[in-house]
C-alpha cells in the first residue's frame, strides 16, 4: 500500500461501492440479488485484512450504478473495474486480490454488454 501524503494521490488508494438498490413492488434490482451480503462481507474483510482507511481502501454503499442486469455488482476505483459476485467466496477474491494486491479477478468481472 503507499502512503497518501502526495496531492496528487488519491485520499484511498482504492475505493469499492456496491450498488445496494431496493425498488419496490418487488421489481428486481440489486438489493433482491444478496447485495447487501456482499457489501458487509466485504467491510468485514477489508477490515479484519487491516486493509481499511486512509492511503489504502474504502468501501461504500451505492445508490443505483445502472448496470442492474448484471446485478449484483459493484465497481473498483481507481482501475473503474467492474465485478458481479455471488458468493463470500467472490467477495473474498475481490479484497484478497484486487483490493490489496491490485490483481484483477477476471473470471468475476460483469460482461461489458450488460447494462441496465
Ligand atoms: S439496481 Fe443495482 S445497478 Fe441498478
Amino acid at each position: 500500500m503507499s502512503d497518501n501524503t502526495s496531492p496528487t494521490k488519491g485520499y484511498y488508494e482504492r475505493h469499492i461501492f456496491f450498488c445496494l438498490n431496493e425498488r419496490p413492488g418487488g421489481e428486481d434490482c440489486c438489493a433482491l440479488h444478496g447485495a447487501k451480503a456482499g457489501f458487509d462481507r466485504c467491510k468485514s474483510q477489508v477490515k479484519a485484512a487491516g486493509l481499511a482507511g486512509p492511503g489504502k481502501v474504502r468501501v461504500n454503499k451505492a445508490g443505483c450504478l445502472d448496470r442492474c442486469a448484471a446485478g449484483p455488482v459493484a465497481v473498483v476505483y481507481p482501475e473503474g473495474t467492474w465485478y458481479t459476485f455471488i458468493d463470500n467466496e467472490d467477495i473474498d477474491e475481490i479484497v484478497e486480490s484486487h483490493l490489496k494486491n491490485g490483481q484483477i479477478v477476471e473470471r468475476l468481472l460483469t460482461p461489458p454488454e450488460l447494462g441496465r
